[in-house]
């Protein structure tokens, strides 16, 4: 039986990875996967999200595009034809619906964060950051500090960038799968590539590159597992492990449906085994190159690596600021995080676009418009997290921004990958499987993939869920 998906078909398997590897690569990897790493320690956490993609997400990431080339459609529609195809409950359409749900929630605050680095284009582009140059020390960590905490402190400048985003983003959108998501894919990736090669070049030339190697491959595991200990006696904690494996989860843009979309417009012969590896590679080859780029650069300038969620914002201006040619490699740079944050933030979206389509009351236009407005009014939420509400902390000390970011990585986007794994491992006919994934089901790349994936990806979800709650402290 074979599907057709209304919403067109990417021209190739090549613009599938550009387009997948767009959706993977954004600010989950700059800007995100650095902080992270600064804030639970180092390498015991980077060692940890490394293997939860290996084990846990490369066969959900498979699955997930499996499902979407099944179904062809969007999430909410494909988990409600395969539930039937397959006599399962109705109820796994709400894994579609989920999906959407994250999806929104996600984009709210991406679009605030996407905001940062639209505001600071004009900032590099105007070379405010080749003061840093006369500066000491301390002076640049003061003078970082306060241009980020002035942008992030008003509220009227933070929601203008964030509207700007939204705004493109809808755009984008509304252009298509072929007009507006290929195309704009399909240049932006390879330079952010080169311009991320050119930054580590300059991060070997820093004092204290080897630090921030170390600081990102030496692996401890006290670091994790006991955050923030200055006392004898710690207390465990699986805080940290829950959060590398949501982070990986979210780098490799799994569990909200952003995939499965991707591969519901995967041409009928493609090799998913295949394009998936080159996505998984791509974007953790990008995620690591961030590290290795801003932890020499927080360890030569006296900077803390577990600043927060700044930390991007005020590490590579110092560099920007110091290097040759600075003024134009930064702006370049911030232009092109910013399309890296659009090409994931169209995939964040189109799960609910594609639904709206096919319920046949709206065009693709203004699916758009009406999915960007209620993101955009979401987003108000993060965008007063950091200003006029940021005393705002509803659970657990966490602000709104916090708890909306904290919910979705950590808990939303491995859950419904855990069902994923379920719903494709334990309750779908394994011919279809074989048969969508264009691989023998006595091939042992099969069996491995179907082992992980009736076994091991819910056992490890589990287990890292049942731990952070403290079931075995
Ligand atoms: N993977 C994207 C990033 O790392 C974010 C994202 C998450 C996109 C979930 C789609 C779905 O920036």
């Amino acid at each position: 039986m074979s599907r057709i998906s209304i919403h067109g078909e990417w021209s190739s398997r090549m613009a599938f990875i550009m387009a997948a590897t767009g959706s993977a690569v954004g600010l989950g990897n700059i800007w995100k996967f650095p902080y992270m790493t600064g804030q639970y320690g180092g390498g015991a956490f980077v060692i940890t999200y490394l293997l939860c993609i290996a084990i846990l997400c490369l066969p959900v990431m498979m699955a997930e595009v499996m499902l979407g080339k099944r179904g062809r459609s969007s999430p909410i529609n494909t988990m409600r034809h395969l539930a039937q195809e397959n006599n399962q409950s109705k109820l796994w359409r709400l894994l579609g619906w989920s999906g959407v749900i994250a999806g929104f929630l996600i984009l709210s605050y991406y679009s605030v964060i996407a905001g940062w680095a639209l505001a600071y284009i004009p900032s590099l582009a105007s070379g405010t950051f080749t003061a840093v140059n006369t500066m000491s020390p301390t002076e640049i960590t003061g003078f970082v500090d306060s241009v980020f905490k002035s942008l992030v402190e008003n509220p009227v400048q933070l929601t203008a960038w964030h509207t700007g985003f939204i705004f493109i983003t809808m755009l984008m959108v509304a252009g298509g799968v072929k007009g507006g998501l290929e195309r704009a894919v399909t240049f932006m990736m390879p330079a952010l590539f080169i311009l991320l090669l050119v930054l580590v070049g300059y991060a070997i030339s820093t004092p204290n590159f080897m630090q921030g190697f170390n600081f990102m491959f030496n692996i401890n595991f006290n670091d994790l597992l006991y955050p923030n200990c200055t006392e004898a006696v710690c207390k465990f904690s699986g805080e940290g492990l829950l959060a590398a494996m949501g982070q990986a989860f979210f780098s490799l843009s799994l569990g909200m449906g952003a995939i499965m979309v991707y591969g519901a417009y995967l041409p009928k012969d493609a090799s998913v085994s295949k394009v998936t590896t080159a996505v998984v590679v791509a974007d953790t080859s990008v995620a690591i190159l961030a590290g290795l780029i801003i932890f020499p650069i927080v360890f030569s300038n006296g900077l803390e690596p577990n600043a927060g969620v700044g930390l991007v914002f005020k590490t590579l201006p110092i560099a920007f600021g110091q290097m040759p040619f600075g003024t134009l490699f930064g702006t370049l740079f911030f232009v092109l995080l910013v399309l890296a944050a659009l090409s994931s933030s169209i995939s964040l979206i189109e799960p609910a676009v594609a639904w709206l389509v096919e319920t046949g009351k709206f065009t693709r236009a203004s699916a758009s418009v009406v999915s960007g407005i209620i993101v955009w009014l979401i987003g108000l939420i993060t965008v007063f997290s950091f200003n006029i509400w940021s005393d705002v902390k509803p659970l657990a000390g966490l602000n709104l921004f916090e708890l909306i970011n904290y919910l979705t990585s950590n808990i939303m986007l491995p859950l419904i990958g855990l069902l994923i794994a379920v719903f494709v491992g334990w309750l779908m006919q394994k011919s279809t499987i074989a048969e969508e994934l264009n691989l023998s089901a006595n091939s042992i790349g099969y069996h491995i993939w179907y082992f992980l994936l009736r076994y091991v990806t819910p056992l490890g979800v589990g287990i890292v869920f049942l731990n952070a709650i403290g079931v075995f402290s």
